[in-house]
């Protein structure tokens, strides 16, 4: 029985002996993969639903405010987090197959986000295989929307349960009630934010995957990977994940090694105008789809263009093989990131007129 069990089956009334939850002056260096140094006020990991509730009232009644803390993969620590840093840690997996030949899945938010693609594709499931190697655990994929090689966690989504930080109520989100558009969500906006009245802390997803065939293979050179796969009619969702791997780890560097957080800047959406006018000056310039009267454009390739890949400011710098990543190559500042970040934004506006949009969460 660990700590978090023995005090809520306890129910003990003391606020006094609660406090054995939480580790205080903690140091997120290792929770971040930017991997910045920062601290943490008060710091506590709960693996349950029940544990998640006494961290919640504990932190109400000191006036803590709740930072909930993912797997810091799109997070920058500019500063030390005031107040109680929150991560959830339950693993719980629940799958309930359905009359439809789908699969339900209920999966905690502690779980890390590439062991479930794995474990499912393993099972034979379709859904989440394209998202493999993202880093970061399963409570934080909803907040941005995770998404690669033409597939977004939205496609695969029921509902999000959480907790409400006001009161400790639990809460169901459907996924219309989410609001996810290309790496956004409810999540994002400001009364979800620490402080804000809506504030939830994500303890679950509920996904539906597919036991049918229904792989995704448009994006980019993924089809290219899985040509003797597709020949031989042995195509499985495992070999699917596994092909991500090896196309990400070409060109994405492992947070273990590298400090990153992934893309730093989203691929920005302009009107197909802007778009039209821009590829008419540069034909080779990537234009995607998006929402009607709008393309998405590659920021990778405006950063590259604008001279910045590869391009190192002291500590931190543009990865030599995907200019949409920034990197920390250790002992450095967020300050000196978020600087780069600066000058990238102003040097691609005065050559392209186009405005970047970063990512990560800035925590200041
Ligand atoms: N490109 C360049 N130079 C670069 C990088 C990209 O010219 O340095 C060009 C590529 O040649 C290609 C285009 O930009 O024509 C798109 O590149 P890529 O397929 O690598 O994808 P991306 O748009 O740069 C997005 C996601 C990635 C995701 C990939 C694959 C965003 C912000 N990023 O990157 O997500 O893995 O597509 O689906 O949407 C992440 O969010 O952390 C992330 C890595």
């Amino acid at each position: 029985m660990n700590r978090y069990q023995s005090i809520s089956t306890n129910r003990r009334n003391e606020i006094a002996d609660l406090a054995i939850m939480f580790e205080h002056h903690k140091d997120l260096t290792r929770f971040n993969t930017l991997g910045f140094t920062a601290y943490a006020e008060h710091f506590c990991q709960p693996d349950s639903l029940v544990a998640c509730q006494e961290a919640i009232r504990y932190a109400q009644q000191k006036k803590w405010p709740i930072f909930a803390l993912g797997g810091g993969s799109n997070l920058i620590l500019a500063a030390d987090i005031v107040g109680l840093t929150l991560q959830m840690a339950n693993t719980e997996r629940d799958y309930q197959p359905q009359q439809d030949g789908s699969m339900l899945l209920r999966v905690g938010a502690g779980v890390t986000w590439h062991d479930l693609v794995m474990e499912t594709a393993e099972k034979g499931l379709y859904g989440l295989e394209n998202l493999a190697l993202i880093p970061g655990c399963v409570g934080a994929a909803p907040v941005q929307n995770i998404g690669a090689y033409g597939v977004e966690l939205a496609d695969c989504l029921v509902a999000v349960e959480g907790l409400q930080v006001k009161d400790g109520q639990p809460v169901v989100l459907t996924l219309d009630e989410c609001a996810f558009g290309y790496r956004d969500s409810i999540f994002k906006r400001v009364d979800y934010q620490a402080g804000g009245d809506k504030q939830l802390i994500i303890t679950h997803l509920q996904l539906r995957l597919q036991t049918v065939a229904c792989p995704v293979l448009g994006y980019g050179d993924l089809a290219a990977c899985l040509e003797d796969q597709i020949e031989s009619q042995t195509l499985t969702p495992l070999a699917i994940a596994n092909a991500v791997c090896t196309i990400r780890q070409s060109k994405l560097p492992d947070p273990k090694e590298i400090g990153n957080a992934g893309s730093f800047f989203k691929n920005p959406i302009v009107t197909e105008a802007k778009a039209t006018a821009l590829k008419a000056i540069h034909p080779e310039l990537p234009v995607y789809p998006a929402k009607k009267g709008f393309n998405k454009l590659a920021a990778g390739w405006l950063i590259q263009q604008s001279g910045f890949k590869g391009i190192r400011r002291g500590c931190v710098g543009v990865y030599p093989k995907q200019a949409l990543v920034l990197v920390h190559y250790g002992q450095g500042q967020a300050s000196e990131l978020l600087a780069l970040a600066g000058e990238i934004v102003t040097g691609v506006e005065q050559r392209f007129g186009v405005v970047l949009e970063r990512e990560p969460q800035v925590v200041n």
